[in-house]
């Protein structure tokens, strides 16, 4: 059997990636495909448990990226491994992008000891495919002040989520191969239209 596909939702907060998640797992579905959607930080009893703590207690840098990091451990010991080895395309909104984007741009934790966590933690596992869904903080703002009451992340200033647009814009530029830009500026169709074009892309299926 072959393995699965490893596809990957990154982006600031209210930059629109979650509503194309599920889209996204329905088109693949009526395909015939097995998909898996998760989260992070989250995915299994353990790291929902740590993503509440991460969301919602104050602390600092380093121990929300070893909470991130533990949390992720879990989560592809227990779930993505599993699936993937299964045949099952996972579809996981966040991944270790954004802790690169979140601790090290949006917070400045060392990118060296990122690197060092994502070695141990992942064995070399990296997604196949990461949408990266960029939009102006600004605008990002002013759509999450419509939606929703901000958690600890989301509560930052805007200049905070600007260095996280940078974090992704960093790991994108450094690669270019996995990290497609998805211009989350655009109408809500274009967006669906250029996620179904990438995605069909790695996975070669008929649209
Ligand atoms: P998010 O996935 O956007 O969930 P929701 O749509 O329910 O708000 O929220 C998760 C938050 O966690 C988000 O603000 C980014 C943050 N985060 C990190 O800081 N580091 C990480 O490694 C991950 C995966 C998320």
């Amino acid at each position: 059997m072959s393995r699965g596909r490893f596809i990957t939702f990154e982006g600031i907060d209210g930059a629109g990636k979650s509503s194309h998640i599920e889209a996204l797992a329905a088109w693949l579905r009526a395909q015939g495909q097995r998909v898996l959607t998760t989260r992070e930080p989250g995915g299994t009893p353990l790291a929902e448990a740590l993503r509440e703590l991460l969301l919602h207690k104050p602390m600092d840098a380093l121990t929300e990226s070893l909470l991130v990091f533990a949390a992720r451990r879990d989560h592809l010991a227990t779930v993505i491994e599993p699936a993937l080895a299964a045949g099952t395309t996972v579809l996981c909104d966040r991944f270790t992008d954004a802790t690169f984007a979140y601790q090290g741009g949006g917070r400045g934790f060392d990118l060296a000891v990122l690197s060092q966590l994502e070695a141990w933690v992942q064995q070399g596992r990296q997604p196949d495919l990461t949408l990266w869904f960029d939009l102006d903080p600004h605008l990002a703002a002013q759509r999450r002040a419509a939606a929703r009451a901000p958690d600890r992340f989301e509560a930052q200033e805007e200049r905070f989520f600007e260095r996280v647009r940078d974090g992704y814009a960093a790991r994108a530029g450094a690669a270019a191969q996995r990290i497609v830009r998805i211009d989350g500026a655009a109408a809500r169709d274009q967006v669906w239209s250029q996620v179904q074009a990438c995605v069909q892309h790695l996975l070669g299926v008929a649209r």
